[in-house]
């Protein structure tokens, strides 16, 4: 097991040990990738959802939320072209009776290549120390030269073979690399083919008179259909906003890597419209504001780049993915798509409603151009987590694991710690709770010795602990320890309020980011 690997299982471990993340119907022995958020992961998911929506809607005076309904007109998804192109191509072992994405199996194929190469550029390394020189090893060396050459040429022409919808090359592209089934190891696959990702339901009592429904696999659309209903009662004029967060449904089959990719997942997403020939300065504008918003939480700024689009999407004039650096590397995080007027044009068309705006300034009405910025809340929570648990060994050679949640978005802000349970400590920590409460969550924990729940609190990831002891009792002053740094410094009773919520207000770190 690599040491990304090795990190990447004690995310999934410590998200379950300590309240955050477990799979759905565990009992039943899970839902392939369905996931449900428990008493922590759900605070932290709504710190993410809200530090997002103020982002957008409180700072943005042209941007308004709305929340529209999972469940959309069937031809909303014909518009959209979600109907006829949403689809992954999937190909099934005849032995194992397994179901694989034939793209991926060509990327695994290829990943195995890059991981053989490695190998030999780390034995490299330790054979040769300092004068070791990389990049010349990766042009020379035969065996290294082989293995790159090969996963190259497998990454190009499966790209091209989806591109032009060859299906039967892509399987032919399978069987030539010798491609073989992980469960039952054999190479006896059927014709590719395409499946649509959306989940089919019915409305309506009667066999005859249901309605075919889909689950909506993107918020985006709802956003569309509403543009203007949203622009005539606000009144707002373009450039504007519609923001909107909500659920997602998508039938991936190839559901792995915890909830990176899931089946039912959150969306957070925002339509900025604009005027047709400004969408690429808008785009420019909203990349660099989405970047400025992941920056201010202090995740590391080494951790996410840029990926620019080369193929679009037909309705994109300019996409780009914010990358972020997973426990199992780079990986789609955000995506900041120029979207045309397509949806909204193919909307007008499909309904025969007008979807124009009237320009004051230009004297004239227009489908107006879109710019979407799109997030995953639940990778969003993905790369909060897995980036803020760290191991760290302490000066007398103990180690503590720490979840360094950025402050504004750990569940519990808090923790109210007597140090024994008597001679009146308890109830002065009772009233200190009592207080604290109404501001932020607190929470009140007078079991074990205070070290070991100090170390509690650590892997919890609450930013402050307030520690009462028998010196409270004379001079009504506590012990505040910083989970960080692990610093104490005494205080009185009245401060502890004040210094927390300085530290933990969204407003406060609203203002780190840079519009
Ligand atoms: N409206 C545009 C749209 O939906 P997308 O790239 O398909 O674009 C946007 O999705 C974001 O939604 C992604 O960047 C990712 O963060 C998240 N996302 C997509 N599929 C997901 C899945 N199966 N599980 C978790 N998050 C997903």
């Amino acid at each position: 097991m690599t040491k990304q690997d090795n990190q990447f299982k004690k995310v999934i471990s410590h998200a379950k040990e300590y309240g955050y993340i477990v799979q759905s119907s565990e009992i039943y022995d899970g839902l392939g990738a369905v996931y449900d958020y428990l008493q922590n992961g759900v605070e932290l998911k709504n710190n993410i959802r809200e530090y997002w929506w103020k982002s957008m809607v409180q700072l943005h005076e042209n941007i308004v939320g709305i929340d529209s309904a999972i469940f959309m007109h069937p031809t909303t998804w014909k518009a959209s072209g979600h109907i006829d192109a949403f689809n992954d191509p999937l190909i099934d072992n005849k032995d194992s009776k397994k179901r694989y994405r034939a793209d991926v199996l060509v990327e695994d194929y290829a990943e195995k290549l890059l991981k053989k190469a490695q190998k030999e550029i780390d034995k490299a390394k330790k054979r040769f120390g300092e004068s070791f020189d990389e990049e010349q090893f990766k042009t020379t060396n035969p065996r290294v030269v082989k293995y790159l050459t090969q996963r190259k040429k497998a990454l190009q022409k499966i790209a091209q073979y989806l591109e032009e919808n060859n299906l039967e090359a892509v399987k032919t592209l399978i069987e030539e690399l010798e491609i073989a089934c992980p469960v039952s190891g054999s190479k006896n696959w059927t014709d590719v083919k395409q499946f649509n990702l959306m989940f089919g339901t019915k409305i309506g009592a009667s066999a005859d008179s249901a309605l075919d429904l889909y689950l909506r696999p993107e918020t985006a659309q709802g956003i569309f259909v509403n543009f203007l209903n949203v622009q005539k009662s606000s009144r707002m004029k373009i450039p504007f906003g519609i923001a909107q967060t909500g659920k997602a449904f998508r039938n991936e089959i190839v559901a792995r890597q915890f909830i990176f990719r899931m089946r039912e997942f959150e969306q957070m997403e925002m339509q900025f419209f604009v005027r047709p020939g400004e969408q690429i300065k808008w785009y420019k504008t909203w990349k660099e504001r989405r970047l400025a918003w992941h920056l201010s939480l202090g995740l590391g700024q080494e951790n996410y780049r840029f990926h620019k689009h080369e193929k679009l999407a037909h309705y994109a004039d300019a996409a780009a993915d914010i990358e972020f650096n997973f426990p199992f590397g780079f990986k789609e995080l955000e995506g900041i798509h120029s979207r045309t007027d397509f949806d909204l044009s193919s909307h007008e068309s499909h309904s025969g409603k007008k979807l124009q705006y009237f320009d004051p300034e230009l004297n004239k009405s227009y489908v107006p151009y879109v710019v979407e910025t799109s997030i995953g809340l639940d990778r969003m929570f993905l790369a909060v987590f897995s980036t803020s648990l760290q191991e760290e060994t302490l000066e007398n050679g103990s180690t503590r694991t720490v979840l360094r949640l950025p402050a504004i978005l750990a569940p519990v802000k808090v923790a109210i710690l007597p140090l024994v349970k008597k001679d009146g400590l308890p109830e002065i920590a009772h009233k200190i709770m009592a207080d604290l409460k109404i501001s932020f969550n607190a929470i009140y924990d007078e079991k074990d010795a205070v070290g070991r729940r100090y170390r509690r609190q650590d892997a919890v990831g609450t930013p402050f602990c307030i520690t009462i002891d028998h010196q409270t009792v004379e001079d009504k002053t506590v012990t505040l320890r910083y989970r960080d740094s692990m610093q104490q410094k005494r205080l009185k009773i009245q401060e502890i309020k004040a210094l927390i919520t300085d530290e933990v207000s969204m407003s406060n770190w609203l203002k780190k980011i840079k519009l």
